[in-house]
């Protein structure tokens, strides 16, 4: 998506150890024309797919899969990062390993808001490790749901995540790839 790698270009910072920052436009401040245009696309990708239901994890993934919700017209349910009084007891649970932290957590789904009838698009902002995308599937492989497929906002093409997905026959969409970070500078898969 040509608009997206020139916001990159033009506002990503990168940071050390492989980090892209881009808080201006996605994780912190939030370009919501920019969101929409992803959404469109995101629709554009997975056309003719039944999509029952979009699944994410809070707290980054929540924007963007709920302004691509407005071009499915099916509801967005985020996963729970935190164990909350307010979550109901009944759940499906994730587990998900953080490299930076280097331990699992868990993330949770009400068992309300998924079941076997749903065809289900995962969307998030980052595909790195793909640990976030595989506790996603958990969760739906657990209420026995179909995982559609996967549309991420920015891959990082050096890391396992994408082809990790791609290997157990899923359908990724990444609107930017990025396959190499040097010198501040970002470069992109054609
Ligand atoms: P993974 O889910 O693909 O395995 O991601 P990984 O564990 O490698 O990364 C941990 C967190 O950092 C994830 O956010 C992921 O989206 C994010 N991340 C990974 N690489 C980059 C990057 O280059 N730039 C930015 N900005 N973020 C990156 P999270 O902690 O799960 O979620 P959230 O609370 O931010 O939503
Ligand atoms: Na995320
Ligand atoms: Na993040």
């Amino acid at each position: 998506m040509e608009l997206l790698k020139e916001k990159i270009i033009q506002q990503g910072r990168v940071q050390e150890g492989n980090i892209l920052k881009v808080d201006s436009f996605l994780n912190h401040q939030l370009d919501i024309e920019l969101l929409n245009e992803m959404g469109k696309e995101f629709k554009k990708r997975f056309h003719g797919k039944k999509i029952t239901k979009i699944l994410t994890a809070e707290v980054s993934g929540i924007a963007v899969a709920a302004i691509a919700a407005q071009y499915f017209h099916v509801p967005v349910v985020f996963a729970k990062k935190t164990e909350s009084k307010n979550l109901d007891k009944d759940t499906y649970e994730g587990s998900v390993y953080s490299y930076t932290k280097d331990k699992h957590y868990k993330i949770r789904v009400s068992k309300r808001y998924i079941n076997k009838e749903d065809n289900i698009l995962v969307i998030d902002d980052f595909l790195a490790n793909g640990q976030a995308a595989l506790g996603l599937k958990e969760i739906i492989d657990a209420a026995e749901a179909n995982l559609v497929g996967v549309g991420v906002v920015i891959e990082k093409g050096f890391q396992e995540g994408g082809e990790i997905l791609r290997k157990m026959n899923i359908q990724v969409e990444s609107l930017a790839i990025v396959d190499a970070m040097t010198n501040n500078e970002v470069v992109f898969r054609k």
